[in-house]
């Protein structure tokens, strides 16, 4: 996590000469004035709104570095989310996220800048999908990505983030867990955690009480689009390149990657390492987040695959967010309290 001096500022020329230092070379020169501004006015009415921006790795650079009051991973936000005291939430990420913060908060408002910021793998699964699963293994623990929908998780046991998949796993201490919607999470971390992927009417391979994971062919439309081809491409041009890939990737990408972590994790990776290059297999707003605070490192990122859902979050809505107190979430109380139970067994695996 990631708390954010600059985010506090109502001062155009300061915050002006922030990003003509740090974002000059990845926003267009005249776009830097009419950013600052629009951030000085965000963070005016913060103030007036009594109101914290929570942004995610994935936000723009100028929305992320000058606006966002906290910002990190899934898991970092969602912990972050209870430890204001702000009246207001305003959250910049997509819409499981914000739900995910109204859950765990329900006594204040929670506001998200656009309602077309949903998710490729939240939108895979339905309610009735889960409780079909359930019906058809009984006993069997659901655990669900927070990339899901509050009615989801209240149908699940547990909630899990990228960063602590394998460790809720573990904690459940069970030969067979039903983990979803993401195919490839769930092939990864079965890997990490060694069991078996199976979906459903699928047999379990191996002996009774093999190690099994029941999958979903849930898919991160971005994530899944990275190949190993990329990453020989990259290597054969720059050898010296490290290679990171996030867990929603296919399996073989992951393999093939020097390193594999939340959002998070990766940016700490790249600043904690004394390597110079890097090659990130995420979405490319993150690379700029890194570059513009790391600008000694090089971060190679192929932006045509973009979060469409992740992009609809813009400077512009979030100060319409503020000033006209929109979109605020809401989750109906009895799905609530379930989804809330799901997530606070996740907070509470260590
Ligand atoms: P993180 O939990 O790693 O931030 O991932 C969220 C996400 O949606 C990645 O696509
Ligand atoms: Fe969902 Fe993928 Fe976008 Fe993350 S990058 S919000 S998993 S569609």
């Amino acid at each position: 996590m990631n708390t954010n001096p600059i985010a506090q500022s109502t001062d155009v020329p300061v915050i002006e000469a922030w990003m003509q230092t740090h974002l000059i070379h990845l926003v267009p020169e005249f776009e830097i004035r009419l950013k600052a501004e629009l951030a000085a006015q965000i963070n005016r009415l913060k103030q007036e709104r009594d109101a914290v921006i929570l942004g995610h790795n994935y936000m723009e650079p100028a929305l992320y570095h000058a606006v966002a009051d906290i910002r990190g991973d899934s898991l970092e936000l969602c912990r972050q989310a209870t430890a204001t005291d702000r009246r207001v939430l305003v959250f910049c990420g997509v819409e499981f996220m914000a739900e995910t913060a109204k859950i765990i908060n329900p006594d204040r408002t929670v506001l998200i800048p656009s309602q077309k910021a949903g998710c490729s793998l939240a939108a895979s699964i339905t309610v009735e999908d889960v409780r079909e699963l359930k019906r058809r293994y009984p006993g069997v623990p659901v655990v669900a990505y927070i990339n899901t929908y509050a009615a989801v998780k209240a149908e699940a046991d547990v909630c899990c983030t990228s960063s602590s998949a394998a460790r809720i796993v573990a904690s459940l201490n069970r030969d067979t867990v039903i983990f979803i919607p993401d195919e490839y999470l769930a092939r990864n971390v079965a890997r990490e955690t060694g069991k078996t992927v199976i979906f459903p009417g699928q047999a379990a391979a191996g002996c009774p009480g093999a190690k099994t994971f029941i999958a979903w062919h849930g898919k991160c439309e971005v994530h899944e689009l990275f190949g190993v081809q990329d990453i020989e491409d990259v290597r054969r041009q720059f050898p010296e390149a490290v290679v990171l890939a996030h867990p929603e990737c296919p399996p073989a990408v992951v393999e093939a990657a020097d390193f594999s972590g939340s959002t998070s994790a990766m940016i700490r990776y790249v600043q904690e390492h004394p390597a110079r290059q890097y090659f990130l297999l995420t979405e490319c707003a993150m690379a700029d987040n890194i570059i513009a605070e790391n600008p000694e490192k090089e971060v190679l990122r192929m932006c045509s695959h973009r979060c469409p859902h992740m992009a609809q979050i813009t400077l512009e809505d979030t100060r319409a967010a503020l000033d006209k107190m929109q979109y605020e979430v809401h989750v109906p109380e009895n799905i609530r309290l379930r989804a809330k139970a799901s997530i606070d067994r996740m907070l509470a695996a260590r």
